[in-house]
């Protein structure tokens, strides 16, 4: 379980995490959701130990995150960020590579050989396995980074808008290995999408953010009704029926 209790983040004078606390790790896949500067890229980097608490606790399995090495954190956690910034010469199979650091530190096994060709084949990145990053499209780079995450096979899975850059097919292929990881392998997989259509569609639960604070935390079906979203994104959002399932028309 990941949980936080009551946990605050200040950057100056602006309040960007205020007083949360929030579990995280019942259900197999959490979509987290909310407005541009809500807070949600802080509260991954607060679990992640990148952004340090001005008050509050954040633990993973009971340990407070403070106290835990890195490589004990990394064994359990993954992180993938916004924005990542890595050595562009380096090839698709060297970043996946970089996810078995924490168990192989360097020296590959049979067994970490598996997880490098699992998660290249699960992303569809055969073709590009030798390219350097710096000669990828936006999308294959994406997804090479979602690959490096896969193979360090973690039990907490946070993905900070994986599906940036990609097509519709690669979208809805991540979303579906984003269950599989859920259902298939035991993952709790904690996901920022912008998209709140694919948020219902995929996850057991959504929780959103606003100002700081998390101010929904239900089923897809609860979250998806236009006064819920309006209050969230300070829009007017359509919800309609469709199959049975509810969709939300934000586009016009
Ligand atoms: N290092 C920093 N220094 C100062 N302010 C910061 C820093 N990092 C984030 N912020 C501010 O904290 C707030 C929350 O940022 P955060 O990146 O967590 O938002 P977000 O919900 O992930 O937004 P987005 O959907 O745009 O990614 C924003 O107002 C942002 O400007
Ligand atoms: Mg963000």
């Amino acid at each position: 379980m990941i949980a936080l209790e009551n946990v605050t983040k200040r950057y100056g004078a602006q309040t960007v995490v205020d007083d949360v606390s929030v579990r995280f790790g019942e259900e197999g896949v959490t979509a987290l959701i909310g407005p541009n500067g809500a807070g949600k890229s802080t509260l991954f980097g607060l679990v992640g130990r990148l952004v340090r608490p001005d008050a509050g606790r954040v633990t993973v399995d009971g340990t407070d995150v403070e106290r835990t090495p890195s490589n004990e954190l990394a064994k359990v956690l993954a992180v993938l960020r916004q924005d990542n910034h890595v050595a562009a010469r380096l090839t698709v199979h060297d970043l996946v590579e970089f996810g078995r650091f924490p168990h192989s530190r360097g020296r590959l096994t049979v067994h970490d050989r598996e997880h490098i060709e699992r998660a290249i084949t699960y992303l569809d990145l055969e073709a590009y396995r030798n390219r350097f990053l710096d000669e990828l499209s936006g999308g294959q780079r994406q997804r090479a980074f979602i690959a490096m995450v896969l193979a360090q096979d973690t039990e907490y899975v946070l993905l900070d808008e994986p599906l940036n850059n990609l097509d519709l097919r690669h979208m809805t292929e991540i979303m579906r290995l984003v269950r599989t990881m859920a259902d298939e392998l035991g993952k709790r997989v904690v996901t920022v999408l912008h998209d709140i259509n694919f948020a219902a569609t995929w996850s057991d639960r959504i929780v959103a953010m606003r100002d700081g604070r998390v101010v929904a935390d239900a089923s897809a079906r609860e979250i998806m009704r236009p006064e819920v979203l309006a209050a969230v994104y300070d829009t007017t959002v359509d919800v309609r029926e469709i199959d049975g399932r509810p969709v939300a028309l934000y586009y016009g």
